[in-house]
């Protein structure tokens, strides 16, 4: 059976599967299938319990917004107390739509573009976490078009390794992102030269889905000495973004308690006396979504049985993309079930577009099952492969449910698309 323990809100209640105190079959009666359902008590847990660790120090947690963008779950993320790490200018006009600080906002990403930049400088956020020197001169010339001063820190690549999937490892040497460590002093330098650059902080992130403290603590370890060559040349760093990347439970791993986190990078913190600026995405909302969905049909092959679902690689890339494990469990649970192993697959034209192999389920055409762990990077990064709509979304608190972002329709589909091609026939004939 399951391990429900990293989900405090999931719990069967006479064979029934409820999150706080709502049976999914009825939000799967109310909203339809598939739905991404997320608790409201699990987000505000793991958001608190963050906060919470690091309250001995000036702190600002910036929700990574990638790891879900809903404006709902932002405007309550704005409401805790939350600031934001975004990538785009995207995703600060969904922080700023949500309510929250543009004050409270760090701008990551390699790729910033002009637009982005000027919108953000308008904006006045918190800081701009810069990737390259191409990135510190660009917004240099920004801001001085605007006659304004731009804060910055820089991503510095401590070259760690964070012991994850490689696809999500983002602190090596050879990585797209942040600038190599032997050249940081460097940049500091030529940033400390610039009319419209203030110099702010000093940022890491090192990847994602990080299960082991000791690559959090080096790298931390590495900034610090920067931190201190920096002040030697009079470069004074008011704040220290040590980024995202802490794991959740997928499976099996042990996640790092928040309390161990902290306490491993509060002690070696007693030289810096400025503000501490992290970025959680996973942690925050990974556990507080799940993504329901249900069997159409069962199917057998000669080696396999598949339970093909309604939900797909287009709903949840995650098992695709980087074959990650998520839990998949049934909503209803049958007395005395007999388990059988079913490859539980999609109806993408894609051989990839399995969601988990070999689960040992007891289920049936009609049944509900519940993909576990898809709060972050699930919804997100869903597309409209295949025509496919993109799922509704639900946010659950105690027994009341709120429908946060509706399923697509047929209309939403085509609504980037001129149809005045569709009056004439060809656009050879005329
Ligand atoms: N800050 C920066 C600069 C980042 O690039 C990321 C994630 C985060 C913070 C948040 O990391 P988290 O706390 O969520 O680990 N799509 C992949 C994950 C990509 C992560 C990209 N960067 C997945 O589904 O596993």
């Amino acid at each position: 059976m399951a391990n429900l323990t990293p989900f405090p809100e999931l719990s069967y209640r006479q064979q029934e599967l409820y999150i706080e105190d709502i049976s999914l079959t009825d939000l799967a009666t109310i909203y339809g299938t598939p739905l991404y359902v997320y608790s409201y008590s699990a987000l505000s847990k793991a958001y608190r319990e963050f906060s919470e660790a690091f309250a001995s120090r000036e702190t600002m947690i910036c929700y990574a917004v990638k790891a879900n963008g809903n404006l709902a779950l932002l405007r309550e993320l704005v409401m805790l107390g939350a600031g934001f790490d975004i990538v785009s200018a995207g995703e600060l006009k969904r922080v700023l739509k949500a309510g929250g600080d543009p004050q409270k906002v760090v701008f990551s990403g390699v790729g910033k573009s002009k637009e982005e930049i000027i919108f953000a400088l308008n904006a006045n956020i918190f800081c701009f976490n810069i990737e390259s020197e191409a990135e510190l001169y660009r917004i240099q010339e920004c801001a001085s078009e605007l006659n304004m001063d731009a804060n910055v820190s820089f991503r510095v690549n401590p070259d760690v390794d964070p012991k994850t999937h490689p696809y999500i490892s983002t602190g090596l040497k050879n990585s797209k992102f942040g600038v190599p460590f032997d050249t940081a002093i460097d940049l500091y330098k030529k940033a400390n030269q610039l009319n419209n650059i203030i110099i702010k902080g000093i940022d890491c992130h090192i990847g994602s889905q990080i299960t082991d403290l000791n690559p959090f603590i080096e790298a931390l370890e590495r900034i610090l000495e920067l931190i201190d060559e920096l002040k030697h040349l009079g470069i004074i760093i008011s704040h220290l973004d040590l980024g995202g990347g802490l794991g959740i439970t997928y499976k099996d791993e042990s996640p790092i308690s928040l309390a161990a986190y902290a306490e491993a990078l509060l002690s070696r913190l007693h030289g810096f006396s400025g503000k501490l600026v992290f970025e959680p995405g996973r942690r925050i909302i990974g556990n507080s979504g799940l993504l329901l969905t249900k069997v159409e049909f069962l199917k057998h092959s000669p080696e396999h049985q598949f339970a093909i679902v309604d939900a797909a690689m287009n709903d949840l890339v995650r098992p695709s993309l980087y074959d990650a494990w998520h839990e998949i469990i049934e909503v209803t649970r049958q007395p005395n079930l007999t388990l059988n192993e079913f490859d539980v697959a999609g109806p993408v034209c894609e051989t990839g577009d399995i969601l988990g192999s070999k689960r040992k389920l007891s289920t049936k055409s009609g049944d509900l099952l519940a993909i576990l762990s898809t709060g972050a990077y699930g919804s997100v990064m869903s597309s409209n492969y295949n025509a496919r709509s993109r799922a509704a979304e639900v946010l659950v608190y105690k027994d009341q449910h709120y429908l946060i972002s509706q399923r697509e329709s047929f209309d939403d589909l085509i609504r980037r698309e001129l149809t005045d091609f569709l009056t004439q026939s060809s656009l050879t004939k005329t």
